[in-house]
């Protein structure tokens, strides 16, 4: 496996490189936005793939007890939690586990709780179900963010919070929350009768000396009042296949959960997400630690060269992801301004920060998961825009 080869995705109906004009983007521009990876899928998978394909019909799918224990293997393995078989209902992504758990636990109008700066489709789940959208900002400091539970707690009790969503490591700025956060998040919560939903997607990805908490590893108290979302599309690269594990282990919230999901009349996951997540988390252990040896290198890369170049450009301390999360405020230029700049001067497609709610102005995230000589030519653009 060469992670320094660079494949053309190109026309390949990635959204990455094949979406420019209808995301309103200029062509040519290296892009670093959205959260998938340019390195090719562990052999295993691929080879999953190819004998399932070889068998020509792909008809209504469901999974056996093989796959609930492939999975429930990894997360003992990596996570020492095992959940049991009949918490799980698979989704096809954990987007749509957020919106169904939104509906599942509150209704129109309910205050559902964040903290910005955050992956964008949790504020757009709460807007597009009529719900209030109830922001306790992380605090930033020493270039690194926290939770603020005072201010938390207070505004759960001031507009009646009904459920939290907790980005655990947290999209965008990097954290891995410690069982200590994460257990003062869970107490605050069922003080207050509030349901979380635990978005656990970049699980896997720890820089070296961090260790995720998979929140129903808290114990019964977490178990009973969370959904607990996780999937191996970011960890393995197969966000194009369409297949989340979701934990629900009270039932009464399964239900819930599962009434909300049939009337979407959807029912069956795909195929080829079943045997990809199958194959990832029995035989992707491997390539997963050359990827994360990898990104790390290319997240150390990146940090010198700003520290070189780009002074101005600070690097938010990160325990995990492969999203480096850029504050670029020295320069003084509005959120408009900067994304002028890097799309028109620098040539590159970011997420910019004030998509993650206005937390994140003068900033910008950058996906890293991609070969060095890419990263370097990425880098090189933004010293051509920036450079004094
Ligand atoms: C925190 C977080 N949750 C969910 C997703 C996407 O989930 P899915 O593709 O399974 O809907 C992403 C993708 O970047 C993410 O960063």
């Amino acid at each position: 496996m060469d992670l320094n080869q660079v494949i053309n995705r190109k026309n390949t109906n990635s959204k990455k490189y094949d979406f420019a004009k209808e995301n309103g983007m200029p062509e040519g521009l290296i892009p670093f936005w959205i959260a998938d990876m340019d390195f090719p899928v562990a052999p295993a998978i691929t080879e999953a793939l190819m004998e399932r394909v070889k068998h020509g019909i792909y008809g209504y799918s469901d999974t056996k007890e093989s796959y609930f224990d492939a999975v429930s293997q990894w997360f003992t393995k990596q996570f020492h939690w095992t959940p049991k078989s009949e918490w799980l209902v698979k989704t096809p992504g954990i987007v749509p586990a957020i919106n169904i758990g939104i509906q599942a636990l509150t209704k129109e109008g309910d205050a559902v709780l964040v903290n910005r700066p955050v992956y964008y489709p949790f504020l757009e789940g709460i807007n597009n179900n009529k719900r209030r959208l109830i922001n306790s900002p992380l605090i930033k400091k020493d270039n690194h963010y926290e939770i603020n539970f005072a201010d938390m707690e207070q505004k759960i009790i001031d507009n009646d919070v009904k459920l939290a969503i907790i980005c655990t490591p947290h999209n965008p700025v990097g954290r891995i929350w410690t069982r200590d956060e994460l257990q003062t998040y869970l107490d605050i919560c069922v003080k207050h009768n509030v349901k979380i939903i635990a978005d656990e997607i970049h699980a896997d990805f720890n820089l070296p000396g961090y260790h995720h908490t998979t929140f129903g590893s808290l114990g019964e108290k977490a178990e009973n009042n969370a959904i607990i979302c996780t999937a191996p599309s970011k960890t393995f690269n197969i966000a194009g296949l369409q297949i989340s594990n979701i934990w629900i282990a009270n039932k009464e919230i399964r239900e819930k959960f599962l009434a909300i999901e049939a009337t979407f009349g959807y029912c069956e996951v795909n195929i080829m997400g079943i045997i990809a997540c199958e194959a990832a988390y029995r035989h992707g252990e491997e390539w997963l630690i050359k990827v994360k040896e990898y990104i790390s290198d290319n997240r150390n890369y990146t940090e010198a060269f700003l520290a070189k170049y780009l002074p101005k450009m600070k690097l938010t301390k990160a325990e995990g992801l492969y999203l480096l999360w850029i504050d670029c405020n020295a320069y003084g230029l509005s959120p408009k301004a900067l994304e002028q700049k890097i799309v028109n001067e620098a040539h590159l497609w970011m997420d910019m920060g004030d998509m993650f709610g206005e937390e994140g102005n003068g900033y910008f995230r950058m996906n890293i998961a991609c070969p060095r000589v890419t990263l370097e030519q990425g880098l090189k653009q933004l010293y051509e825009a920036f450079k004094e």
